[in-house]
């Protein structure tokens, strides 16, 4: 039984999740308080703020979540936290707590990589077996990863300027929609052309499995400030047009990285897994059923609250590498920058 801690942007989150010998999960509990009002007058998400929201609030949430569960704290086996990569703050507001218990409850510590708890819930929820390929597209990341097992990844493509939330977000922002962008974008897409302006589709003819999403967005720019005063016609339409690209790049990436997924594990079953925030778009996750589907893959999307950022996905990469014996000492340090195919992240090494 783990207590999971997630304070790496603007959610404070914690959870109890269990974890039984054959390696199914249970959530008992999975708290999530977000940060969005306090953001909401800057546009985004602002490091310092939330660094001090997480100080305010993260005692109660995880009080609450013990609560929740229906145990003591003395019950967990041991505490989980995020260690990065993520706002240096938050990151060391949630590692230190997670600490503080760890020392105090005498129990062991478990620092988390965020992305290896996004990588990982999918056994969580569907219990997907490794190796497979996960999607991430959220605020802060957009990257292809193979999964081959825990702590063993491959980092397939990434993006090379915006994030593909972060790409919703600015384009929700020119166009006066408000934060977060990705559900306003989407919702005023629905009653917009997507045919009536072609947006460029950056990298789309190369085989690299990377994303671009600066060009698309400054088209977009200079879209709407062609037309400008837009009417409300306008911004749906630039809405939808939008959205119809990073929705044909999302589907034509994610159907390269499966014929290299078969390529190169030909006897194991094709899966693609997607996290982050991204996956709640409606356009973007009916494009990925129609590639997995020609490409004969499984496509698995988790619930979308354990898509997006929470204290379940940091509770569950704990028991995973807790069962494997890989804990952490008291000395690790929060980083704000700690890619998923970081030497040391292999539970080997780990315990060396
Ligand atoms: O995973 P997440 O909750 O937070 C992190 O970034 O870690 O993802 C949030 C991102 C935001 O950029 C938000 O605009 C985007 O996911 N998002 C969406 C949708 N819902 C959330 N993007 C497109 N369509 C949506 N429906
Ligand atoms: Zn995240």
């Amino acid at each position: 039984m783990i207590l999971g801690i997630e304070t790496s942007c603007d959610e404070t989150a914690a959870a109890i999740v269990v974890r039984d010998q054959s390696g199914r999960g249970m959530i008992s509990s999975n708290v999530v308080r977000s940060q969005l009002d306090e953001h909401a007058a800057f546009g985004g998400v602002v490091p310092e703020l939330a660094a001090r929201a997480h100080v305010e609030w993260l005692d109660h949430i995880i009080a609450q979540a013990v609560d929740e569960a229906g145990i003591a704290l003395e019950d967990v086996d041991a505490i989980a936290a995020t260690a990065g990569p993520g706002l240096i703050g938050g990151v060391l507001v949630g590692l230190t707590t997670g600490k503080a218990l760890a020392a105090s409850l005498g129990k062991p510590l478990i620092a988390v990589n965020h992305l290896e708890g996004h990588a990982l819930t999918a056994r969580l929820t569907d219990g997907v077996q490794f190796p497979y390929l996960m999607l991430l597209v959220s605020g802060g990341h957009s990257q292809f990863v193979l999964v081959r097992g825990v702590g063993d990844y491959e980092r397939w493509g990434g993006t090379i300027d915006d994030a593909l939330g972060e790409a919703f977000d600015k384009v929700a922002k020119l166009l006066s929609l408000g934060h977060p962008g990705g559900p306003a974008v989407e919702r005023i897409a629905v009653k917009g052309d997507p045919s009536r302006f072609k947006f460029p589709r950056p990298l789309l003819r190369e085989r690299r499995l990377d994303f671009s999403f600066s060009g698309l967005k400054t088209a977009v720019r200079l879209q709407a400030e062609a037309l400008a005063p837009l009417s409300e016609q306008d911004v749906a339409d630039i809405a939808a047009g939008f959205q119809a690209a990073v929705t044909e790049i999302v589907a034509k990436r994610s159907h390269q990285a499966l014929e290299r997924f078969r390529a190169e594990l030909p006897e194991a079953e094709p899966q693609l897994v997607v996290a982050g925030g991204v996956a709640a778009n409606r356009a973007i996750a009916t494009a990925l059923e129609t590639a997995t589907r020609e490409m004969g893959a499984r496509l698995v999307v988790p619930p979308i609250a354990l898509c997006t950022d929470n204290g379940a996905m940091v509770a569950w990469a704990g028991a995973e590498r807790f069962a494997l014996g890989a804990t952490d000492g008291l000395a690790v340090e929060a980083r704000p920058r700690w890619p998923l195919d970081t030497p040391g992240m292999k539970v080997d090494d780990h315990a060396a």
